[in-house]
């Protein structure tokens, strides 16, 4: 059964366990209801990292991220996600904070990304979503012609970004692209719907445009895009598997929680397309 979290983003999905296999019509309706949804939520799963690995990809083949120092030895495809991480500088590394889409920067950046919670806090550390589908259609027609034919300059780590992520690894850095292209303006491959592709962390401007008029405009889009009935807050919940989709959502971490206690889950992305 699909039960739906909002009337514009998220589902659960209920009675499913994902070590089981599932047929093709099942299947098929669990992708459909990807596409729906955007965001599918999984309940008590406690999966192993190959369990987790064999259970996505009903969903679509593995996308290799990017900063593989955060790799399970045992499991390389699968990264972690901590609190437990510290920058150079001593400061407690968050990953996730700051409203985002994953990897924009690679030139097909991933179309979904799956969290498994192994370990949670008692209280906070939800993940919030917003719908860049609906961000986009409720836009005044002003502003989405405007927008509509505008390219964004996508790189590893903005130098706007307010949010510093963990340098890679020299090898890492080899297979990581420059800079990318991509419109700001994005159709959905599969539903055909229009969103808005922001990444405050990983645009560094858009073509054509002066630095300034973008920033303006970029952060105009942002403002509008994450109001309160665009959202979907996921409370986290032991053995919580979330799929969601990059194409048409950001999303953060909240690092809102007691440090002392661990949030830790692990992280898989499966492969999309160049974005049109
Ligand atoms: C991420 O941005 O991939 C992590 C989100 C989270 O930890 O909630």
């Amino acid at each position: 059964m699909i039960r739906p979290l909002t009337s514009h983003t998220g589902a659960e999905v209920v009675g499913l366990d994902l070590t089981e296999p599932l047929d093709d019509a099942l299947r098929d309706r669990l992708n459909r209801a990807f596409i729906e949804h955007s965001v599918l939520v999984f309940r008590d799963q406690h999966l192993s990292p190959h369990q987790l690995l064999s259970a996505v990809q009903l969903f679509g083949e593995v996308f290799p991220q990017h900063n593989t120092r955060f790799a399970l030895p045992e499991c390389p495809q699968i990264h972690y996600i901590s609190n437990q991480d510290f920058f150079p500088d001593g400061k407690r590394y968050i990953p996730g904070e700051g409203y985002h889409t994953d990897h924009s920067n690679a030139a097909e950046p991933p179309k979904a990304t799956v969290l498994h919670a192994v370990q949670l806090p008692d209280h906070g550390g939800d993940t919030q979503f917003v719908n860049m589908h609906r961000a986009y259609e409720t836009l005044p027609p002003a502003i989405s012609a405007r927008i509509d034919d505008l390219r964004a300059v996508h790189v590893y780590q903005s130098r706007h970004s307010e949010r510093k992520l963990m340098g890679l690894s020299d090898a890492a850095r080899q297979k990581v692209p420059d800079a990318v292209v991509h419109p700001l303006v994005r159709t959905h491959p599969e539903s055909g719907r229009k969103a808005i592709y922001l990444n405050p962390i990983r645009i560094e401007g858009l073509l054509g445009m002066e630095e300034c008029d973008a920033l303006a405009l970029l952060d105009d889009l942002l403002a509008h895009a994450t109001q309160p009935q665009y959202e979907y807050r996921h409370r986290w919940r032991q053995g919580d598997l979330v799929m969601w989709d990059n194409r048409c959502l950001l999303h953060k971490a909240n690092g809102d929680y007691d440090m002392r206690q661990v949030r830790y889950l692990y992280r898989i992305m499966l492969k999309g397309d160049v974005p049109v």
